[in-house]
Formats: C-alpha cells, sequence, structure tokens
C-alpha cells in the first residue's frame, strides 16, 4: 500500500521541515511526499521517501524552469510525477511529454507516479476507457513506474469517485498494464478506508488532504492492514 502526498505549490522548505518533523510513517504503509523543489533537499534530510511533482527529458540543456533526472538524483530524491492533471490543463503537457519525461526519469533511476484521468466530458461522453487507453499506452513498460488513477473531475472538488468507478477504472487500467494503481481525487480521512479497500485500489495519491499532517497521518493508518 502505497499512500502519496502531492502538495502542489503548497509548503516553503519551513513548512516541509515542520510538517515533516511531526509526522510519522505507519509502518505498515509506503509513503512518498512530493514537495515543490524548492523544499526538496528539506523533505529528503527527514529521511521519508521523496518524489518531485515533475521531471525534464533531457539530460539538460536550454529549457528554462525544468529540472533534470540527475538534479533530482544528486539530491537524494527517488522519483517523480509525471502527466498530472493540471500540468496537461494548464501547462500543455500532453501524452507524448509525459510519456517522454516518464522514459528518462526510470531509465535514470528514479521512480515515477504516471497520472492519468478522464475529464468529466469525456465521462459524459463515454470515452473513459478510449482516454485511459490512449494515456496509459503511451508510458513505458518498466518496474519501477506506478499509474494514478485521477478523473480529473474529482479533483480539488471534493467529489470524489465511487469506491464502484473506481475499481472499474483500476481493472482497466491493470488490463492494459501490470503495475500499482493509486486512486486520487479528493481522498480525505473518511473516504480512504473505503476506497483503499477496493480491490486492484493499491494505495493514494493524496492533495489537499496530504497538507495537514494529522489528515495525511489518517489516511495513511486508513491504508495500513488491520
Ligand atoms: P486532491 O488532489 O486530493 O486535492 O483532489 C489530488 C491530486 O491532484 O493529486
Amino acid at each position: 500500500m502505497l499512500i502519496a502526498a502531492n502538495w502542489k505549490m503548497y509548503k516553503s522548505a519551513r513548512e516541509t521541515r515542520e510538517f515533516l518533523a511531526a509526522f510519522e510513517r505507519p509502518e505498515a504503509v509506503d509513503v512518498v511526499i512530493c514537495p515543490p523543489y524548492t523544499s526538496l533537499r528539506e523533505a529528503v534530510e527527514s529521511g521519508q521517501a521523496i518524489f518531485a511533482q515533475n521531471v525534464h527529458w533531457a539530460s539538460e540543456g536550454a529549457y528554462t524552469g525544468e529540472i533534470s533526472v540527475a538534479m533530482l538524483v544528486e539530491l537524494g530524491v527517488q522519483g517523480a510525477i509525471v502527466g498530472h492533471s493540471e500540468r496537461r490543463q494548464y501547462f500543455g503537457e500532453t501524452d507524448e511529454t509525459t510519456a517522454r519525461r516518464a522514459e528518462a526519469a526510470l531509465t535514470g533511476g528514479l521512480g515515477v507516479i504516471a497520472c492519468v484521468g478522464e475529464t468529466e466530458q469525456e465521462r459524459e461522453a463515454g470515452e473513459t476507457e478510449a482516454v485511459l487507453r490512449r494515456q496509459v499506452g503511451v508510458l513505458p513498460r518498466d518496474e519501477g513506474l506506478v499509474v494514478a488513477y485521477e478523473p480529473v473531475w474529482a479533483i480539488g472538488t471534493g467529489r470524489t469517485a465511487t469506491p464502484d468507478l473506481a475499481q472499474q477504472a483500476h481493472a482497466f487500467i491493470k488490463s492494459l498494464l501490470d503495475v500499482p494503481v493509486l486512486y486520487g481525487g479528493s481522498v480525505k480521512p473518511d473516504n480512504a478506508a473505503e476506497l483503499l479497500s477496493q480491490p486492484g485500489v493499491d494505495g493514494a495519491l493524496v492533495g489537499g488532504a496530504s497538507l495537514d499532517v494529522d489528515s495525511f497521518t489518517a489516511i495513511c493508518l486508513a491504508g495500513a492492514p488491520s
């Protein structure tokens, strides 16, 4: 069971240090924290497993604002999220750039959490499986790869996929690619246990509810086998 915290553009280095000093990982779950770039060093010093929120495919070059695999490795970062829907929506990320980032990270020895998921419009048009097939289809086969199923309509909205919907999507993704699949989208302490107990749900990628140490700890505990 893997519980990942996606902090997005929240938490300075100081706030990161304070959070991680207060956080105790429940033993039975794997935890990954994904802070902003400027907090990575502090986060690594905590001894927790740390992923970045993105990574570039080139080893170096004229790519203003980007960060390479080697830069992350040198800091002791263990992986990166790629293809988050906010990157796709606001920063022009595509299936192709997501695949290139994933490939470079995995080749360079980083773990990858690759995000996939349909928009509300796509779901209503009956296109969920076609979208997932396209998004998953470009990802490299690698044992360092984890997929996060994050229906876009459930991210930061307070609307969570029903356990049934999540289970169906996870089963479909696993039929395409045999990898661990995390669920993401408004995971909270009060819905985590039910979502995490569904077959095919191997963990969670948590945004808003990961920013508070008590709520994130409660979600981690919900994923721990009783
Ligand atoms: P949320 O975000 O938990 O705030 O919905 C999840 C994510 O974007 O990874």
